[in-house]
C-alpha cells in the first residue's frame, strides 16, 4: 500500500532545532485537535481502529514508536523516530502502534475534534466497510 511521509523543514541553529506546523500551508487540512501519548508502557500495543472521515498525520518529536497501517488488503509498517517527518493517515485505515521507547511522544494532528462515532474498532467491521465502499466505486 502507498505511504505518505511528509518531510518537514527543521530550523536548525547552533542552540538547536525546531520545526514549525501550520495548517493549510504545510499540514494539509484545518487542524481541528491535536492529541498526544506520552509515558506508554513497555509491551503496550495500542491504536486497534479506524476512522471512516478523519484524517490525522502522525509525529514522534520524541523517541520512536512503530506503526502499522492496514487498508484492508495490505499492510505497511512505519518506524517514527525522527521529528522532522509525519505519517499521513487517510480515512479507512487500521492502525496499530507499539514498540514505543520510554521516552516516546506520539503526537497527531487531527483534522476534525474527538467523535466515538467516527471510529471503527471491530477488525471484521473495519473489512465489511471498506470492501463495502470499494464495491461503491
Ligand atoms: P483510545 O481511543 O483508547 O486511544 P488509542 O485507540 O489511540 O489507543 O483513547 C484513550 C482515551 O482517550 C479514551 O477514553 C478516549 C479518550 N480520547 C479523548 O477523550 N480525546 C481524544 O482526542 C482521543 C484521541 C482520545
Amino acid at each position: 500500500m502507498n505511504i505518505t511521509m511528509m518531510q518537514f523543514q527543521k530550523h536548525g541553529d547552533d542552540r538547536g532545532a525546531l520545526v514549525s506546523l501550520e495548517e493549510n500551508k504545510n499540514i494539509p487540512f484545518e487542524v481541528k485537535r491535536v492529541y498526544y501519548m506520552y509515558d506508554t508502557k513497555p509491551d503496550v500495543r495500542r491504536g486497534f481502529h479506524a476512522h471512516k472521515k478523519l484524517k490525522q498525520i502522525l509525529f514522534c518529536p520524541c523517541g520512536a514508536c512503530t506503526i502499522m497501517l492496514d487498508d484492508g488488503v495490505e499492510k505497511a509498517y512505519v518506524r517514527l523516530d525522527d521529528p522532522t517527518e509525519g505519517l499521513v493517515v487517510e480515512a479507512n485505515i487500521w492502525r496499530e502502534m507499539y514498540d514505543f521507547t520510554p521516552n516516546a511522544v506520539l503526537m497527531v494532528l487531527a483534522s476534525d475534534y474527538y467523535d466515538e462515532n467516527d471510529y471503527i474498532r471491530d477488525y471484521d467491521l473495519f473489512l465489511q466497510h471498506v470492501r463495502s465502499k470499494g464495491r461503491m466505486q
